[in-house]
């Protein structure tokens, strides 16, 4: 499988209190299609921020990313965040004032990518494929457990059809078997419909249930 991914050479720092902290220091890595990574690295190392600059949320210094084999600033940052990747979150960031059901079919309204055209029954049906039955995909979000939250979250991800699915320690406020449920969707997105996912980590058990482990530190990205 090939390359999906490709950062090189990113630089990024921040200034804090006029003095400048490095976070990535001329990083290269290249992610494969279809696979499921975890990146792991101490807190503070620069995971989030490699995830927004990876996302096209924020843009480093110097360096490219291609997607596919395109710059994504040829591309277009907002074309890229629309059609090509989709974000989990660890505190779930659904719509508080809508339904599960509804909180899918809207990622489906926010992408260019071609996609059938009863949105709501494609939405039910990703929604009861992890596990959210129909009775509890009408509930508004606010009345569903954590682990169900981040399932609603996880079918607004693959509702777009992007793609690249990224996560920021998404099992984090979950136990640990709801942890082992979520990861397993997870490894289903990669394995079964070709989704590259990348999903940044302190659980070891997370990472040893991944493809491939990559580390993030002094600024480097290094494979485990
Ligand atoms: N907007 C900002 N301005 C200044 N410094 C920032 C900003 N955002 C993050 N930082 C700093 O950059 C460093 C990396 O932060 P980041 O959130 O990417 O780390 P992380 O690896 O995700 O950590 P954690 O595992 O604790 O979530 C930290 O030292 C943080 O304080
Ligand atoms: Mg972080």
């Amino acid at each position: 499988m090939g390359t999906i991914l490709k950062l090189e050479n990113l630089n990024y720092s921040y200034i804090d209190g006029g003095y400048e902290r490095q976070i990535l220091k001329d990083l290269s890595y290249e992610f494969e299609e279809g696979k499921f990574y975890t990146v792991l690295g101490p807190s503070g190392s620069g995971k989030t921020t490699l995830l927004s600059i990876i996302s096209g949320l924020d843009t480093a210094s110097s360096g490219k990313i291609y997607f596919n084999n395109q710059d994504i600033e040829e591309l277009g940052l907002h074309n890229y965040r629309r059609n090509s990747i989709a974000i989990v979150f660890q505190q779930y960031n659904l719509i508080g004032y809508l339904s599960a059901v509804e909180n899918v079919e809207v990622a489906m309204c926010e992408t260019d990518n071609k996609l059938p055209k009863d949105t709501r029954n494609v939405a039910y049906n990703l929604l009861e494929r992890f596990g959210i039955v129909r009775t509890k995909a009408e509930r508004l979000v606010g009345q569903l457990s954590g682990g169900e939250q981040q399932r609603v979250a996880i079918a607004r991800a693959l509702a777009s059809n992007v793609d690249l699915i990224f996560a920021d320690e998404p099992t984090g406020n979950l136990d640990t078997a709801t942890e082992q449920e979520i990861i397993a969707i997870f490894k289903e997105l990669a394995h079964d419909f070709g989704k590259t996912i990348i999903v940044v980590t302190h659980s070891n058990t997370v990472a040893e249930m991944s493809d491939n482990r990559v580390l993030l530190r002094d600024g480097k990205l290094n494979s485990l």
